[in-house]
């Protein structure tokens, strides 16, 4: 059975994240632009109506939601705003690998701290020579003790500048690859991290993003994630979850410029009619809104296969690189349907165009979607089907172990 059927707790929450867009976020988002001003204000009201760290379980303090309510959240950022939008949203990203791979202790400090406190967290992955490559990745973890040394440079951390923890991925086995990296928490204040570089970007300008150094940081064992050596597949797991709610996001970026465009299109005239009326702004317009109904169609099944405790890779990266292709794809024309007005920062639609072009790029760029759904496609290997949190809450029913999800990769 296919049902599309929100519940009423989810129509609720859309309307919530809805007016929150329409209120706090677009009242600013122009002005933000200009200026990359860093949005905490919004933040901090974001955090107060629970619209924050989403999907972090109750247990740690968290509204705990399903992954398709989160997507509806993302959608309607990505409508107010990507920018702000991603500002509010990178907690999400940073936190996945602590819920799936943190210890008990790891959990409640770490996530405690965003649920219970206005706090930030970064995902740093990213490297200067290793951005789609992540096996490429250069920075060094080595055991010292009960504890592990980290030397190595991140860049392009979303919320870097304003985080209090990092999720940092580091080689601790050069030699095996993928098979060597590992995962682990790392406090901002810890001696030897920097804060380097804050970017001058193209688009989504309220959004922060900066180069972490980290010389001779010392990291407690225990803040490692899952296992030894087994954080790539860590990175990947993160990445599933994360992706449905960017895509949502693109797909709220396409929505907004489609509306503008549909609605200028009705006011502009042009040859005596308006230019609604002409048959190659039509054209445009219908497909602007069937790429955006496609869109959200491809994110709502990647979030509700996670919901369902199925992985999800597949459609995942079908919804990131479809609704990503599209946000660009619709902003382009939408910058078109406006004509020379398109060009001009006064007019919506400039802005769209610019935040657009991240999406094809961050979590994962087009051309490696592409490559995870041809491999899911034609080279399926062996990765369990059955989610860890699904996995999980079947024991928990069975009655055989506590109800809190144990460290799973
Ligand atoms: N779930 C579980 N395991 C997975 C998996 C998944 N989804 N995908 C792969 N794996 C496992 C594989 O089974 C394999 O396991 P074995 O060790 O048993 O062999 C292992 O991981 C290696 O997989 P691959 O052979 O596919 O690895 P690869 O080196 O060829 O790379 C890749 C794959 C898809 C290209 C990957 O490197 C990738 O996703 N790159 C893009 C990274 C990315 O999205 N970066 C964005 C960073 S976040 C960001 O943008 C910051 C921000 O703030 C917004």
């Amino acid at each position: 059975m296919v049902d599309f059927t929100l519940t009423d707790e989810q129509k609720d929450l859309r309307e919530l994240a809805h007016n929150f867009a329409e209120k706090e976020i677009r009242r600013v988002a122009w002005e933000y632009d200009k200026d990359g001003t860093w949005p905490q204000d919004i933040i901090d009201q974001a955090w107060e109506v629970g619209l924050m760290n989403t999907h972090i379980p109750e247990q740690y303090g968290g509204p705990g939601l399903d992954y398709l309510s989160g997507c509806l959240i993302e959608e309607e950022m990505g409508w107010g705003c990507s920018g702000i939008g991603t500002s509010l949203m990178a907690n999400g990203l940073a936190s996945a690998p602590v819920t799936l791979g943190g210890s008990e202790e790891t959990k409640k400090k770490y996530l405690g701290m965003l649920t219970e406190d206005k706090k930030l967290a970064s995902f740093c992955l990213t490297e200067p020579d290793a951005g789609s490559d992540v096996s490429g990745m250069k920075t060094r973890a080595v055991k010292q003790g009960d504890k592990y040394i980290l030397n190595g440079s991140k860049c392009f951390i979303t919320n870097g500048t304003y985080a209090d923890w990092f999720t940092v991925y580091a080689k601790t086995d050069p030699e095996a690859g993928h098979r060597g990296i590992t995962a682990f928490v790392v406090d901002a204040d810890s001696a030897g991290v920097t804060v380097d570089k804050k970017e001058d970007k193209m688009g989504q300008r309220a959004s922060n993003t900066a180069t972490i150094s980290l010389n001779d940081v010392e990291v407690p064992g225990e803040n490692m994630l899952g296992e030894e050596n087994k954080g790539f597949k860590l990175a990947m797991m993160t990445l599933d979850r994360t992706r449905p709610g960017v895509s949502a996001m693109a797909v709220g970026i396409g929505r907004a410029a489609f509306e503008y465009a549909a609605e200028y299109s009705k006011e502009r005239v042009q040859f005596g009619v308006p230019i609604a009326m002409h048959q190659a702004i039509q054209f445009m317009i219908a497909d602007m809104s069937t790429k955006v109904d496609a869109g959200r169609l491809l994110v709502w099944n990647s979030a509700v296969l996670l919901d369902q405790g199925k992985r999800n890779t597949l459609i995942s990266s079908e919804a990131k690189r479809f609704a990503a292709d599209s946000a660009m794809e619709i902003t382009v024309d939408a910058v078109q349907v406006y004509g020379g007005y398109g060009f001009i920062k006064e007019y919506p639609v400039e802005k769209l165009m610019r935040d657009a072009k991240i999406m094809q790029l961050y979590e994962g760029t087009s051309q490696i979607q592409r490559l995870v759904i041809a491999r899911e496609v034609l080279l399926p290997r062996n990765i369990d089907e059955t989610t860890p949190e699904a996995e999980a809450k079947a024991k928990a029913s069975e009655g055989s172990q506590s109800e809190q999800a144990p460290a799973t990769v």
